[in-house]
């Protein structure tokens, strides 16, 4: 092992049971991990949240996960200070953005433990912060874009597409990328973020508090050739009327039960269909994504910085449900 300066322990923030929210996170001072062949270890700048984040403490895999204590958190970014034997990509010192395997996590602590085939380089220019929003929600937005064939290139000749929730960390990033895909996006947001939605390139933009917004019909009288749903609220029954008559699409990242069944209903349906989208990581995919950001062709949006003391009340932000854009923790 190639190794930096690190201590031998480190403080993390971690919880012991299901439920209890933010204030059942409790800071430790635990060992650094050791490391496997294949592991580097990262000295975290920072870690932004995401909704399975919370999701999970309150449930959503019970019984398989997690395994008490946990510290959750998967997004980060931050510098090398130590490699495993076998670890060929990096060296101590490199800036890098990893999203941690699920199971393991360990995003709220001073260092992590992650997988070389986890992690990539963060390039020069790009802030930590800017970087560890990226990886869930940037992923998420990206391969649901691609799964309607966008071309990020500029080749495309693009779609009417809507991007609900338009405001959340996921769908800042996928209104930006739908634009970098030539498409014509109309984006539901509520009325306190209509501007900044608006900064972000929609060419259309509804209040989904409003009639309009709920049935979701665009302000111009179009039908969308494909709907990007991200709220988990979005139905069958509302997005099938404002789809195209000639094969509109819905790609929904936040199925609700009702949705999951259209899934199955439209299956072989060729005219009007809903397809899940389940995140996958792609090295490659978060390569992508950064370089698009070091060219200045996409940008995380900040609801808000937390330092790592006051990382409980990132977490109470995060599951307000109404951040705008990324909830980021600073170390
Ligand atoms: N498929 C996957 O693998 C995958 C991966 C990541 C995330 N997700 C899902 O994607 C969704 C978004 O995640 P996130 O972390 O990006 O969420 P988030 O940032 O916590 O979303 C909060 C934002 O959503 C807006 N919003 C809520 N309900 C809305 C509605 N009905 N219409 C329009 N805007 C609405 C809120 O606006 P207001 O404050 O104005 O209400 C707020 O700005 C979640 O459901 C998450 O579970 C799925």
């Amino acid at each position: 092992m190639a190794s930096g300066v690190k201590p031998a322990t480190m403080r993390a923030l971690q919880y012991g049971g299901y439920g209890g929210g933010a204030a059942a996170l409790k800071f430790v001072e635990i060992p650094v991990p050791s490391l496997k062949k294949d592991e580097i270890l990262i000295k975290i700048e920072a870690a932004s949240l995401n909704q399975a984040d919370w999701r999970i403490q309150k449930g959503l895999m019970r019984p398989f996960h997690p395994k008490f204590p946990f510290i959750p958190v998967t997004d980060v970014s931050g510098e090398v200070t130590d490699v495993g034997s076998e670890v060929r990509e990096f060296k101590v010192g490199d800036k890098v953005v990893s999203k941690l395997n699920l199971w393991k996590a360990g995003g709220l602590a001073e260092y992590v433990a992650a997988s070389e085939s986890d992690t990539v380089s963060r390039p020069t220019g790009i802030s930590a912060s800017d970087a560890a929003g990226l990886p869930v929600a940037g992923l998420t937005a990206l391969q649901a874009l691609r799964s309607i064939g966008t071309k990020f290139d500029g080749s495309g000749t693009g779609a009417d597409v809507l991007i609900t929730a338009a405001s959340s960390g996921v769908g800042t990033y996928a209104v930006q990328l739908a634009k970098l895909g030539s498409h014509r996006v109309t984006a539901t947001c509520g009325a306190r973020n209509l501007d900044l939605v608006g900064t972000l390139g929609v060419d259309e933009v509804l209040d989904y508090a409003t009639p309009e917004g709920a049935a979701l019909a665009s302000p111009s009288g179009k039908k969308y050739d494909y709907i990007v749903n991200i709220t988990d609220r979005g139905k069958w029954s509302v997005f099938r009327p404002q789809l195209s008559s000639n094969g509109g699409r819905v790609v929904d990242v936040s199925p609700n039960l009702g949705n999951f069944l259209a899934s199955v209903m439209t299956l072989f349906s060729w005219r009007k269909k809903l397809s899940l989208v389940i995140l996958t990581l792609g090295k490659k995919d978060m390569g992508f994504l950064l370089e698009l950001m070091r060219e200045g062709k996409l940008k995380t949006v900040v609801d808000s910085r937390h330092p790592f003391e006051k990382a409980a009340e990132a977490w109470e932000r995060s599951m307000s449900g109404h951040a705008t854009g990324k909830v980021i923790v600073e170390m």
